[in-house]
């Protein structure tokens, strides 16, 4: 099954254009091209996503998007399999219906079906939330118009089950058909993005009838955020401490300076500004020790704004650096440190918990925060220690992207009928898995 997938839930445009097949039990992936234009340079002003921005910026990258993507996979996609495509009167004007608010990119697509081949696809798989719904709706209303073209069925595809599934993909290799790890028959999954912190449980069950052997999962819910996400509070310290917008690689990168030194024992004990011992340094672990699965991040961010107001620099009204900062450098390192220690030390346990009670013994972690190296360093040390296996995604497969929604749509739809949902399908920002 070829899939066309495309991913517009916050600031990044993706595409990508694989092959899926089933193989016994086990599933193929082919790559044949993934591309992913990012925004992030645009919102960095704001300090966080303006989607009105997003919008413009998903409909100016839908055209060039596609442009590369098929280019890419011409290496792969035989000839034979790609054809022109000429819209009729109808289907324009079906177009022209469905993208009437964009509607350059309608004449841009049509415009595109004049000068471009496309290969043979036998499904569009479009992410239709959670996210915001102003983004969601560039890509989805694409995705539809694509479908009318090319008379193939599309389908929404939750974001987070691409985050959940981003980690069964073993390598990021493109023309070359690989196996994907297997479906966990029982796994939990952690999911920890901007916009959300949630603890998973997956069963997978086998069905066999008499034609075919079939999968279904089973998603249970066992724990989220209660406020803020944990992607969220990286971004919002980050914005305290003056670091750059996306929060989570910045702190995450001063958290490190910190931790290489502590280990070779170099770092001046005491916070030069202040004169506070480091290791007194204590931010709260928010519902570290609650009987549920759930999180609470809104605290934890408190208490380093608290922090921030009382550091001596402030207080005093001291003359600011250049960028207008009065927190110095050895500060903002040492609240980095702490708080990304009180933020994962939070996300482990409760993941460990999980893992225990449960009895799985896959873990799969997805969203942008599986970037977080301390992150895989005390999961990866926690499957040592309780036995069980870790499952991240590539690096470069953490942030938002539409690979991962190409995979979660095969292993939906790998294994069960396809209604096409181009008529009914609409953005939802709340969208959940279970
Ligand atoms: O999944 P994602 O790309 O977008 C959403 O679906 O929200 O996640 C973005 C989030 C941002 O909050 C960003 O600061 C965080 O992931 N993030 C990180 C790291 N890299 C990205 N957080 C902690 N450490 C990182 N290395
Ligand atoms: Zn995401």
């Amino acid at each position: 099954m070829r899939i066309l997938s495309i991913e517009t839930s916050c600031d990044e445009t993706s595409m990508a254009l694989v092959d899926m097949v089933n193989v016994d039990n086990d599933i193929n992936i082919l790559i044949h091209g993934h591309f992913t234009a990012s925004q992030a340079q645009y919102h960095a002003q704001y300090g966080g996503v303006f989607p009105a921005m997003a919008k413009l910026e998903h409909i100016k990258a839908c055209l060039p998007l596609l442009h590369t993507l098929f280019a890419e996979s011409g290496i792969s996609i035989p000839e034979d399999e790609w054809a022109s495509i000429t819209p009729g009167k109808e289907q324009i004007e079906n177009i022209n219906k469905i993208l009437h608010r964009e509607i350059e990119l309608a004449n841009g697509l049509v415009e595109f079906c004049t000068k471009e081949k496309f290969p043979k696809i036998d499904l569009i798989s479009v992410t239709n939330g959670p996210g915001l719904e102003m983004a969601l709706w560039v890509g989805i209303n694409f995705a539809k118009s694509l479908g009318e073209i090319l008379n193939v069925p599309v389908v929404g595809t939750n974001h987070m089950m691409g985050h959940l599934y981003s980690g069964l993909l073993p390598e990021d290799i493109l023309h070359k058909e690989i196996k994907l790890n297997p479906i966990p028959n029982d796994a939990i999954a952690l999911l920890v993005s901007g916009g959300h912190t949630e603890l998973i449980q997956v069963e997978s069950y086998k069905v066999e009838s008499e034609k075919k052997k079939t999968h279904i999962q089973q998603y249970t819910l066992l724990g989220a955020t209660l406020d803020d996400a944990v992607g969220e509070a990286f971004d919002k310290v980050a914005r305290m401490l003056d670091l750059p917008y996306p929060g989570g690689p910045a702190i995450s990168k001063l958290a490190e300076t910190k931790r290489r030194y502590s280990v070779s024992g170099s770092l001046a004990q005491t916070s030069e500004s202040n004169g506070e011992v480091l290791d007194q340094l204590h931010f709260p672990r928010p519902m570290l020790h609650s009987k549920n699965y759930d999180f609470s991040y809104s605290g934890l961010k408190t208490a380093v704004l608290y922090h921030i107001q009382k550091l001596p620099s402030r207080q005093a009204g001291l003359p600011t650096d250049k960028a207008g900062n009065p927190i110095s450098e050895q500060d903002k390192i040492n609240i980095a440190k702490e708080f990304e220690d009180a933020a994962i030390e939070v996300l482990v346990k409760k993941t460990i918990k999980a893992m225990d009670e449960t009895g799985a013994n896959i873990l799969l972690v997805g969203g942008g925060v599986s970037a977080n190296k301390y992150l895989r360093k005390e999961l990866i040390d926690a499957g040592k220690k309780y036995n069980f296996n870790v499952h991240f995604p590539l690096q470069s497969l953490t942030g938002d992207n539409a690979l991962m929604i190409a995979l979660a749509t095969g292993i939906e739809y790998l294994y069960k009928e396809i209604k096409n949902q181009k008529d009914e399908l609409k953005a939802n920002g709340m969208l959940k898995i279970a």
